[in-house]
């Protein structure tokens, strides 16, 4: 296709304001799929992504459209994953386009993702058209929403397109917007070939699919392809897109989205935002802008029953086979037995890995809680990446601990502010920003991300009823007075059960662990001290009462040796116990201090 026919752009909106509906409607329109199979919807094609209404893997479909001038366009529809942790995928695929939607709910009017996806496509120059969806609804307010896009967002909205994707409402006045206002892509034929690697899945029929979009040059079945930065080398045996179905084509050339396979088994080869090239004539640079993606959030998953953990481990291994960005090692622990570190771009993206093990592949799973990434500066001058509570060094030869921070963007209506101004203050935030807009406020803090991943999101939707928004992107690591807290049950360090915390809201979350770890130990013969520590300082304490005479007599009769036989009993049976110092720690407990945060 010569590239002035050709457009490519994206949809952002905010969660449920519409997407994939208006997506499938368009390529229902284009001819793509028949009204039987647009039944399921087509773009979010993961199980999960469809049950919580998210896009997880961006997906990319070409759409032919004959447009009111009478010619053919090849529109290329890049569906992009909405959540912030997916921020880097995001950014790879707005740069593949040239312009895109911008879809806001009539009645819901701007939020905060939305915001920060729209800067983001502003930051690429997109051309943005607004699109007001759900127009159908009896509380659609479209000409209150323009406004809003035209004071919160600065753009142009007196020609927003009205639509109803779910009632097939405007979806003609889209597709000629797209065709008159998002430029054309611009690129060279005759150049090397510059083509950026946007996306890669692992497909079980075809090996690793790599979404491309093409800059310069062209890329053909035969060629021999290079990574640039990946810097491995392979030979091209598809090409090809998706309508959705698959269909293979000889060539994509510039300007072009696509799909190539070059017999490619292992997913970590393939680089978000690397640059691919031909063997033969290879281009000078990688196209900018790629980096590397680093996990943020990690924590430790064990199974529930032991005998699961090979279970766990093919699993684990089969979900990375689709997903480079999480990463696991081993982990033994002496609470949890066997298991895995586990390294994430965010806490959703924990969630989901977390969902998928428990229901694809039907494991029982305990998450410890959840961990950031220090830097631990030695006196020695080294620095060491924490990602294990557990592995921290002795203080004495600790200079100092760096903390990721992140800057968050919150979006709520009034009357929640202030709870919210005081859960991020609460959080350690450093308030940057205030403003309001129709009723709503939006507040801008720098908060530590250790303290985001603790439960700040389920505390702000709570306290929100659901209504707040939020965006993060990390800041950089700053200095932070960060302590190991232990939790020591009869005098015994609980290695699943220490974290890192800043000293100023340690006492309270060791206090906040004591007392439910003194709820869920069951009574012995004698008191347990269950203490919350830092270094050898205890800064809480709880105290399980012993069992009193007459209940012990019934339980388990008068001596020591029958006594301690029934005990192994019921270590055999179904419970298994942990012992600390003599105390024996039914797991259930465990699950449940860390499930309880
Ligand atoms: P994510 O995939 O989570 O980003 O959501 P999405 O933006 O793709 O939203 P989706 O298309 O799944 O739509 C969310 C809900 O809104 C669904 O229940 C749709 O049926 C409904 N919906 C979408 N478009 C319209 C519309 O034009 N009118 C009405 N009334 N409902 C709509």
């Amino acid at each position: 296709t010569d590239l002035s026919h050709i457009r490519n752009f994206s949809i952002i909106a905010h969660i449920d304001h519409g997407k994939s509906t208006l997506a499938d409607r368009l390529i229902q329109r284009t001819g793509g799929l028949t009204d039987r199979e647009m039944s399921a919807q087509v773009l979010d094609n993961m199980d999960i992504e469809k049950e919580r209404g998210i896009t997880i893997k961006a997906q990319t479909v070409r759409l032919d459209y004959v447009a009111k001038n009478g010619e053919t366009y090849e529109l290329n529809l890049m569906d992009t994953p909405g959540h912030v942790d997916f921020a880097y995928e995001v950014s790879r695929s707005l740069a593949a386009c040239e312009g895109a939607l911008l879809v806001v709910d009539a009645a819901q009017g701007v939020e905060a993702q939305t915001l920060a996806n729209v800067y983001q496509s502003i930051e690429h120059d997109h051309e943005i058209v607004p699109v007001i969806n759900k127009i159908d609804l009896p509380a659609a307010e479209p000409e209150k929403v323009k406004a809003e896009i035209e004071e919160v967002i600065g753009l142009d909205a007196s020609e927003a397109v009205l639509a109803s994707a779910k009632a097939g409402i405007g979806i003609d006045d889209i597709l000629e917007a797209v065709v008159a206002k998002i430029p054309a892509p611009k690129g060279d034929r005759e150049a090397p070939l510059e083509a950026m690697l946007v996306d890669s899945w692992y497909d079980p029929y075809l090996g690793v699919v790599i979404l491309v979009r093409v800059v310069n040059g062209v890329i053909k079945k035969g060629q021999n392809i290079k990574f640039m930065i990946g810097g491995t080398e392979h030979l091209i045996d598809r090409v090809g897109c998706f309508r959705p179905k698959i269909e293979q084509l000889g060539e994509l050339g510039p300007g072009e989205i696509g799909f190539i396979t070059a017999q490619i088994k292992d997913i970590s080869q393939t680089r978000v935002g690397d640059t691919i090239t031909t063997v033969k004539n290879p281009a000078k640079e990688p196209l900018p802008g790629f980096k590397e993606v680093q996990p943020v959030v990690f924590c430790g998953l064990f199974p529930v029953d032991a005998n699961d953990f090979e279970k766990l481990r093919e699993s684990i291994s089969k979900l990375r086979l689709n997903d480079a960005s999480f990463s696991f090692e081993m982990e033994t622990s002496a609470a949890l037995g066997f298991g895995f570190r586990c390294g994430f771009l965010g806490l959703l993206h924990l969630e989901i890995i977390q969902e998928r093990l428990s229901r694809e592949y039907d494991l029982d799973l305990i998450t410890t809680a959840p961990s950031v990434v220090y830097e631990i500066h030695m006196n020695d001058g080294t620095v060491r990446h924490l990602h294990n509570p557990a592995d921290m060094p002795d203080a004495n030869h600790i200079d100092y601990i760096e903390e990721p921070w992140i800057e968050a963007v919150i979006y709520c209506p009034d009357e929640y502010l202030g709870s919210i101004l005081k859960l991020c203050q609460d959080r350690r935030g450093i308030q940057k920003n205030l403003t309001y807009v129709g009723g709503r406020a939006q507040v801008t803090y720098e908060l530590p991300l250790n303290e985001v991943v603790f439960d700040f999101y389920d505390r702000l939707k709570s306290i929100s009823r659901g209504y707040a928004s939020f965006d993060y992107h990390q800041i950089g690591a700053r200095e932070g007075d960060l302590v190991k807290m232990s939790i020591l049950v009869n005098n015994e360090p609980v290695d699943a059960l220490s974290m890192i915390v800043h000293r100023g809201t340690a006492e309270s979350r060791g206090r906040g662990m004591c007392e439910r770890l003194k709820d869920l130990i069951p009574r012995h013969l004698f008191k347990i001290p269950i203490q919350a520590a830092i270094g050898g300082k205890v800064i809480a304490r709880e105290t399980i009462a012993a069992m009193r005479k007459d209940v012990t007599a019934k339980c388990y009769g008068g001596d020591i040796t029958r006594k301690k036989k029934l005990l192994e009993k019921q270590k055999e049976g179904k419970k298994r116990m942990r012992e600390y110092g003599s105390v024996q720690i039914p797991q259930e407990a465990f699950i449940a201090a860390l499930r309880m945060g």
